[in-house]
This record gives structure tokens, sequence and C-alpha cells, in this order.
């Protein structure tokens, strides 16, 4: 009789022990990282749009750089882009469905064509692809690279007209930029003081280089646009943060200082 209680009172402990082992395994496998990570979806929020700057590129220097450009070359300014940027003035990143920055499904840019055919003439004078401006094919290329990296994540991720007229129309809405004569040099702070002077609110100024990357050149003015609310497309002038384009605290691009001498192809 003594021997079987205790028997018994021996499997109540394994029993009990082996319980108590897999509720710890399965607490840890559990662990505080993946819990957070899977409840409370604790990722670093996207950030919000504080402004946007558009990009416009002087076509003669952009063609005289990198880019190999079918002419005819415009000789006007001509959209590069429109960037939705956050408070630190760095670029807002593309749509990442794993950590989206809208509840809305952006517009894929395969859609792009039917959704642009409105304003695809418009887009073709002021918006080109410069290695190939007439060609309509290399055009929506263009669009739809710059639609992915900047548009899915503006405040129209599912109305791309909206996105590329708002920028069409401020493009337009600009006669002048810059009053100086081609074939002439200015430092970069002239460049932001003329700019300034027509416009009333400092650009941000990029650079590139010729061929033989023996000349800096005028090659992008920035503007950026107060963004008061979602709903309004941006049309309020204000000064860049930066007249040289940085990036995580440092100077990106040829042009390092204010005092560099830039051509104006
Ligand atoms: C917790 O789980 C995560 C994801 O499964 C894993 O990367 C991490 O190493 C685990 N941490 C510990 C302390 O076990
Ligand atoms: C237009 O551009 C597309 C895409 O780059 C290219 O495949 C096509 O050959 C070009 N058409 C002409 C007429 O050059
Ligand atoms: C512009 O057009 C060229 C020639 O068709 C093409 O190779 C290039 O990818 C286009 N640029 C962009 C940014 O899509
Ligand atoms: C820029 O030049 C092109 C070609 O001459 C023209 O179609 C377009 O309207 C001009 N854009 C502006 C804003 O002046
Ligand atoms: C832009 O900066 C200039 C010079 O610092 C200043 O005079 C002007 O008021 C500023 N404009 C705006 C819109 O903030």
């Amino acid at each position: 009789m003594w021997s079987t209680s205790k028997y018994l009172l021996l499997a109540a402990v394994v029993v009990c022990l082996s319980a108590c082992f897999r509720l710890y395994s399965q607490l840890s496998s559990l662990n505080i990282s993946t819990l957070i990570h899977h409840q409370f979806k604790a990722r670093a929020p996207p950030p919000t749009i504080s402004f946007y700057k558009p990009s416009l590129q002087w076509p003669p220097a952009a063609c005289h750089g990198t880019l190999s450009c079918k002419p005819p070359i415009p000789s006007n300014f001509t959209i590069h882009g429109i960037w939705p940027q956050d408070r630190n003035d760095e670029p807002i990143p593309p749509y990442n469905k794993n950590n989206p920055c809208t509840p809305k499904t952006p517009t894929p840019p395969t859609n792009l064509p039917i959704k642009l055919r409105p304003i695809e003439v418009y887009l073709m004078s002021e918006w080109p692809n410069l290695t190939d401006g007439l060609n309509l094919t290399a055009n929506y290329q263009f669009w739809e690279y710059e639609w992915k990296k900047h548009g899915t994540c503006s405040d129209y991720p599912d109305d791309p007209l909206t996105y590329f007229k708002s920028a069409v129309k401020l493009r337009l809405g600009i006669s002048t930029i810059v009053r100086f004569g081609r074939q002439t040099s200015w430092t970069v702070k002239q460049v932001a003081d003329e700019v300034f002077d027509v416009l009333k609110a400092y650009p941000e100024i990029a650079c590139n280089l010729n061929p033989r990357g023996t000349q800096k050149q005028l090659w992008e003015i920035r503007l950026c646009y107060d963004r008061p609310n979602p709903r309004q497309t941006p049309h309020i002038l204000i000064n860049c943060t930066h007249i040289l384009h940085v990036r995580k605290g440092k100077i990106i691009g040829p042009c390092k200082s204010l005092s560099d001498t830039i051509f104006f192809p």
C-alpha cells in the first residue's frame, strides 16, 4: 500500500513538471518583441508630409552630363518631379505594403496611361523624359517611375491625375525663374538670390558636372510649397530649408558651398 501511493506521488510530480516546462517554452518562444510586433504593430509610423518640393531641371545641363538626349532639347525648365517631404526635409518613402502610408490602395503605375490621358499633352511639354522627349512610351516610363517613387505616398495615392496636374499647374504658373542669359557663370548664392528676387522664396539648387567632369553646372532649381492641408494642392511658396541639397546631414552633389561657381549652359 505504502509503495503504490509513493508511485502515484512521483507520477503526479512528473506530469506537473512537464506541463510547467511546456508552458515555459511556449512563453519564452512568445517573447516580448514578438508580442509587440504582432499585437501592437510597433513599427515606426510612416512620416507625415510637411511640404512639397517640385524639382525643375534645366535641360541643356541635364543633357550635357550623364543623360544622352534626343533632340529637340527644350530651352525652358521642365519638371523632374514633385516630391512630398517630411519636416526634416527628407523624402517621404514610396508605398510599402508592410508599413502602409495610407489605408488607400495606390493606383498601379500600369494604370497611368488611362488616368493621365486628359493631361498627356501638357505632361509631354512640361514633364518630358529628356532622353527621348517626343516618345510617349519613354515619357510614360518616366512618369511611372516618379509615381512609384514619390506619388504613391503623396496626398493623392489613388488620384494620379491630381498629383501630376498639381506639378503642371505650378510650372505653368511660373513664367520666369531666373533672368540671366545662357552661357554665363554665377555662384550658387547668386542663383539662389536671383530666384528669391523673382519668386520671393529661396529655392534649393542642384548642380551636375559636364561630361568631362571639369565644370559644375546649374542642373535643377527646386521650389518648396507649403501643405496647409491634404485636400488642397500645393500653392503657397515657402523658403526651402537648405539651398544645397542635404540628406541625413550631408550635402549631396558636386556643389558643396554657396560660393561654388556654376555654369548656366
Ligand atoms: C524573440 O523573437 C524574435 C522574433 O521571433 C527573435 O528575433 C528574437 O531573437 C527573440 N528574442 C529572444 C530574447 O528570444
Ligand atoms: C520609344 O521608347 C520606347 C521605350 O524606351 C522604345 O522601346 C521605342 O523604340 C521608342 N520608339 C521610337 C520610335 O524611338
Ligand atoms: C526615359 O526614356 C529612356 C529611353 O526610352 C528609358 O530608357 C528611361 O528608362 C526613361 N527614364 C525613366 C526614368 O524612366
Ligand atoms: C517650354 O517650352 C516648350 C517647348 O517650346 C513649350 O511647349 C512649353 O509650353 C514651355 N513651357 C513653359 C512653362 O514655358
Ligand atoms: C525667406 O527668407 C528670407 C531671408 O531669410 C526672409 O526675408 C523671408 O521673409 C522668408 N520668406 C518666407 C516666406 O518665409
